[in-house]
């Protein structure tokens, strides 16, 4: 164990911060804000499974992706539950949409393909973002997504922005599937990364960027051991800052 690893673990069980993190698809954010949130004892919420289960079951009801009115009616009555993982099959938590368990559906292609468009439309961010701050003003929660920082928690304790390079994070999708036996395609995967952080970065609402305050972390030449040691020296900074103007 090392000594940030006490120092967070320790002291942030006594605060109720808010720790966003930020970045395209691919960065390690999941992967780091899952470990994290587990450290300091925290809620992990993954927002980009939310845009998932939504997308999911508007190609599962045939909707049209261009229906925007559809599309929000769908989010706001959708029921989006993200619980404990429950089954041992390598899931970081479990997704449910109306009760049904949804977890390993999200991560399809097809929803690959969607999801994006589907999350630039500004009545589905709407309802979404809505029922995430509400998550987030409870406090002792790490959340993670693409404008948390700028929307979702603009008063975060700690805003951390992710970043690499398309090529980076390509290769590391490819890794991933691989090691759980998955079909992959490197520049299948690499076009797919590309036209998604077009889309999530150009859209009107809510774009994709780090917010003024945020520290952005390039993470093109660090394994995920060295990025989860940087991100939790800066939580323990940030505990510690707290910590000190609350006396705690
Ligand atoms: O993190 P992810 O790849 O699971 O996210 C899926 C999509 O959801 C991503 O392409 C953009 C969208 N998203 C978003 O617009 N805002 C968020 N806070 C999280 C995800």
């Amino acid at each position: 164990m090392t000594g940030s690893e006490a120092t967070t673990s320790e002291v942030g069980a006594s605060q109720s911060l808010t720790i966003a993190i930020d970045g395209p698809a691919a960065s390690g954010k999941s992967t780091i804000g899952g470990l994290l949130a587990e450290r300091l004892g925290y809620l992990y919420l993954d927002t980009g499974a939310m845009y998932r289960a939504v997308t999911w079951v508007a190609l599962e009801r045939g909707l049209d992706i261009d229906d925007e009115e559809a599309l929000s009616a769908l989010a706001r009555s959708l029921e989006i539950e993200i619980t404990r993982p429950g089954v041992k099959d390598g899931r970081q938590y479990t997704v449910l949409a109306d009760g049904e368990d949804v977890t390993w559906e999200i991560r399809r292609p097809d929803v690959d393909r969607y999801v994006s468009p589907v999350s630039a439309c500004a009545g589905v961010r709407r309802a979404l973002t809505g029922q995430q701050c509400r998550i987030a003003q409870r406090g002792r929660v790490l959340m993670v997504g693409r404008d948390i920082g700028t929307v979702v928690i603009p008063d975060a304790d700690l805003k951390i922005y992710l970043d690499a390079s398309p090529e980076v994070r390509a290769r590391r999708r490819y890794l991933q599937l691989v090691e759980r036996g998955k079909e992959a395609d490197y520049e299948r995967i690499l076009s797919n990364v590309v036209r998604r952080d077009r889309i999530d970065s150009q859209r009107e609402v809510a774009p994709l960027k780090a917010a003024e305050d945020a520290i952005v972390v390039d993470t093109d030449n660090l394994s995920i051991s060295e990025v989860l040691d940087v991100v939790e020296q800066l939580i323990a900074e940030t505990i510690t800052d707290a910590a000190k103007k609350t006396g705690a």
